[in-house]
C-alpha cells in the first residue's frame, strides 16, 4: 500500500509542493502519494486527528496554519518552539513532532548560490519581520560573526525578532528608509516580505541605489519568477536568487525526514523552474 504525505493550507490549490513531492518519489522510487488537503479555520485541530489516525506519517503546513498547528502537535523541535511556526510535522514513536525548516532551508539554498559551505562575518540585511523573517533570522542568529540588520515597515516587529536572539548576535532594527540610504554595506540581503508577490509584481520595499560588489541579494519569494527588487539588483550588478531553491530545499528535507530517502534538489529546481517561467 502507498505511504500519504500531504499539506494543509487554505488556501492550497496554488501549492507546488504535490509536484514536486510526486515526482521525486517516482524518480527515487519512493513508494508513496503526495495530497494537498484545503482545510478551513475551525476544522485544524479535527484535521490533525484525522492524519494521525489515519496514519500519515508525515505533512506539510503552510498559510495561515504556521502558528495554529503549534496547540495541535505533541513535540516540538527547539526551533519550532522558539520561532512560534511550523511548517513540516513527522510522527516519530506515534507522536506528532513540529519543525520548522524555513530558516535550514533558506540558508542552505543561499550557501549553495554563494559557493560557501559556511558564514563567517557577514553583514546581513533582513528585510521583513513576519513568519519567514523569524525563521531566517533564528537560522542566521545560530552564527556567532554574522550581523544582521532588520528592516521593516513596523519598527516593533522587527524589535521583537531580537526576543530569538540566544546568541547574542549583533542585532540592529532600522526602517526601510535606513536600509534603502546604506545598502553598500551589505554582504547578503534577504528580502522576506509579501511585497512584489503576483500579482503586484510591480512593487518593491525599497529602491535599489548602491550595492556592494560581490554581493548576493535573495527574494524568497518565487511568483513571479523574479522580483521588481530582484531584477533592480541584478542589474546593479548582485548575485541573485529568488525563492525556487529554498521551496526545493524544504521539500528535500522533508521527504529526507519522512522516508530516510535522499532527493536531488537540483531536480525538484529543474522541475520548478519547468512550471514557473
Ligand atoms: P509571512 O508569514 O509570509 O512572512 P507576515 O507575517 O504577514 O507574512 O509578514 C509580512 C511581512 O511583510 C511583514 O514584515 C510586513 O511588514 P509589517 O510588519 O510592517 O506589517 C511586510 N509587509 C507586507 N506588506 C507590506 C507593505 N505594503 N509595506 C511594507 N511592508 C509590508
Amino acid at each position: 500500500m502507498k505511504k500519504l504525505f500531504g499539506v494543509l493550507g487554505n488556501p492550497i490549490a496554488h501549492s507546488l509542493s504535490p509536484l514536486i513531492q510526486n515526482r521525486a518519489y517516482a524518480s527515487v522510487n519512493i513508494h508513496a502519494y503526495f495530497q494537498p488537503f484545503h482545510v478551513e479555520q475551525k476544522d485544524l485541530e479535527n484535521a490533525v486527528k484525522g492524519m494521525k489516525a489515519l496514519g500519515i506519517e508525515g505533512f506539510m503546513v503552510t498559510v495561515p496554519f504556521k502558528s495554529e498547528i503549534l496547540s495541535y502537535l505533541d513535540e516540538l523541535t527547539p526551533t519550532a518552539l522558539t520561532t512560534g511556526a511550523v511548517n513540516v510535522v513527522h510522527l516519530i514513536d506515534g507522536k506528532y513532532v513540529g519543525f520548522n525548516l524555513d530558516g535550514q532551508a533558506w540558508l542552505s539554498a543561499a550557501k549553495e548560490d554563494m559557493g560557501i559551505s559556511e558564514l563567517t562575518n557577514e553583514h546581513v540585511l533582513l528585510i521583513g519581520a513576519g513568519g519567514a523573517a523569524r525563521s531566517i533570522y533564528y537560522t542566521l542568529s545560530q552564527h556567532n560573526h554574522v550581523k544582521i540588520d532588520i528592516a521593516n515597515r513596523t519598527l516593533e516587529k522587527a524589535e521583537n525578532l531580537k526576543g530569538l536572539n540566544e546568541n547574542r548576535i549583533k542585532t540592529r532594527t532600522i526602517s526601510l528608509e535606513e536600509a534603502e540610504d546604506n545598502l553598500e554595506q551589505y554582504d547578503i540581503i534577504v528580502q522576506t516580505t509579501s511585497i512584489g508577490m503576483w500579482p503586484h509584481k510591480h512593487e518593491t520595499p525599497i529602491q535599489v541605489k548602491k550595492l556592494k560588489e560581490n554581493v548576493f541579494v535573495s527574494d524568497i519569494i518565487y511568483n513571479p519568477y523574479e522580483t521588481a527588487f530582484l531584477k533592480q539588483a541584478r542589474n546593479k550588478g548582485a548575485f541573485t536568487q529568488n525563492g525556487i531553491k529554498m521551496l526545493a530545499s524544504q521539500n528535500a528535507y522533508c521527504i529526507e525526514k519522512w522516508t530516510g530517502s535522499c532527493v536531488d534538489s537540483g531536480k525538484m529546481v529543474d522541475i520548478l523552474e519547468e512550471s514557473l517561467r
